[in-house]
């Protein structure tokens, strides 16, 4: 079989995406691997390429209306800390600012490749060098694309990423019990239940108990 990229196999950020979309459309390879997008659609400073989507750094142009709006709309901040109040484009900016020549946080967009649309955003958090550990968490803002494998795909992507190019042996999550769809998702990367806390946040008034996820490296089923 011909050698060719493997579907979570991240692209490095010194590959450009000329190399990406050439190693990803291997003629001799008819193993199925994903094809890359057209030239029209090239994405702007890749990261990491995935089968329906790709990650690349958050860019100051992904913070418009849309963006604002995914964080003040209750459906999509339910179950997490942000909505408690208003945001805007300045509160954004100011989140996205710990991102900046960081070594410890990540933030990456996440960008479904059909209509190369800013549809949420993955980060990878407080990377402890020492321990090699970190924390993760994931927002698809735009809902019509929830349950759609998505989250699943960007998150593998990122964790990949963290395991096999960070050299990481463990990331966590936590996530609020209620929230079923970041509790599958997370159940199906392979994340165990390490431990909940009792009514640790009000969700819609009620008290709701929250959940920390960890996954070790060796358990992490990556086919790169
Ligand atoms: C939670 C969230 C990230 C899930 O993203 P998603 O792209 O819809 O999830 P996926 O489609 O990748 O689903 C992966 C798995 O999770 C589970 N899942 C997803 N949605 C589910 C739902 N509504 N009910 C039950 N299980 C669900 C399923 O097991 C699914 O795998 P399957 O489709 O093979 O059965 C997304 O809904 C979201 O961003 N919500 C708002 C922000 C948020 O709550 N973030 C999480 C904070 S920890």
């Amino acid at each position: 079989m011909a050698a060719h990229r493997s579907v979570w196999e991240p692209v490095t950020r010194n590959q450009s995406v000329q190399e990406a979309r050439d190693s990803m459309n291997d003629p001799n390879d008819t193993s199925g691997s994903p094809e890359a997008p057209p030239e029209s659609e090239e994405p702007r400073r890749l990261f990491l390429m995935g089968q329906k989507l790709y990650l690349r750094p958050l860019e100051e142009s992904d913070i418009g209306p849309e963006y604002v709006n995914w964080l003040n709309d209750h459906d999509v901040t339910r179950y997490m800390g942000t909505g408690r109040f208003p945001s805007t484009k300045e509160s954004i900016r100011k989140f996205l600012s710990r991102f900046e020549n960081s070594t410890t946080d990540l933030a990456l967009a996440i960008i479904d490749r059909e209509q190369n649309q800013h549809i949420g955003n993955v980060t990878l958090n407080h990377i402890n060098w020492i321990d090699r550990t970190a924390d993760t968490g994931l927002m698809i803002g735009r809902k019509e694309f929830w349950g759609k494998g998505y989250a699943y795909e960007a998150w593998r992507l990122i964790l990949t990423y963290a395991f096999s190019q960070l050299g990481l042996r463990k990331v966590v999550a936590g996530a609020v019990v209620e929230n079923v769809a970041s509790v599958g998702t997370l159940r199906k990367l392979g994340f165990k239940l390490e431990g909940t806390f009792r009514e640790e946040v009000l969700v819609d008034g009620k008290p709701c108990d929250t959940a920390r996820f960890g996954l070790l490296r060796r358990e992490f089923q990556s086919d790169v």
